[in-house]
């Protein structure tokens, strides 16, 4: 099995879809390698494809945010990744092939950072991970068993939390102490 670092270098060289036509930067992980915690994202937006860095705009900052106040962790504590590794343009959905071409980076960051709790962030990582087509709605408020005795908590997206405020927020910390109970247990 590769390194993650070795992972990057053939990640960054990816021409496997269109998105390698319209991104600036590749955007593989932020924070720590051997983390127990990942939390999985759907795809780089304006600032993550400009700066080469998953959830580093407004909706990384609300992140990182909940994160501290809910679990006590700092941004560097845990491991964050996407679905796609390249901005779609406009930041429109990520396409079911677009998906399929590049999901095997995200299984084998997975499979070597070995986390013991996944959240996965709205519907395309929580789709993806638990290889289901319900909606984020009905799949979050509970944890479920992934591969290798993995927890997978599917939480919102953080920019529905911009969006729409109060009670995403709410249900996000909810979600985020279910993550740290899994976590401690
Ligand atoms: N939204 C995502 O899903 N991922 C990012 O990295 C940024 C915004």
């Amino acid at each position: 099995m590769p390194t993650l670092a070795e992972i990057e270098v053939t990640a960054t060289a990816c021409t496997a879809c269109q998105l390698a036509a319209t991104r600036t930067t590749v955007v593989f992980s932020r924070g720590r390698p051997a983390a127990r915690l990942m939390f999985v994202g759907e795809a780089p937006g304006r600032d993550e494809d400009l700066e080469g860095a998953p959830f580093v705009g407004r909706s990384g900052k609300l992140l990182d945010r909940l994160v501290e106040e809910e679990m006590g962790l700092h941004r560097d504590d845990y491991y964050v990744a996407n679905v796609l590794k390249c901005r779609p343009p406009n930041n429109r959905d990520p396409l079911p092939g677009e998906i399929e071409a590049c999901a095997h980076f995200l299984d084998d960051q997975i499979a070597l950072v070995g986390p013991e709790v996944i959240v996965t962030l709205g519907n395309f990582a929580t789709r993806y991970l638990l290889g289901t087509s319900e909606g984020i709605t009905r799949l979050r408020g509970r944890s479920h068993h992934f591969r290798d005795g993995i927890v997978v908590v599917p939480t919102f997206h953080p920019s529905a939390a911009l969006r729409s405020g109060g009670a995403v927020v709410a249900d996000m910390r909810a979600d985020l102490v279910r993550a740290k109970r899994a976590l401690s247990s």
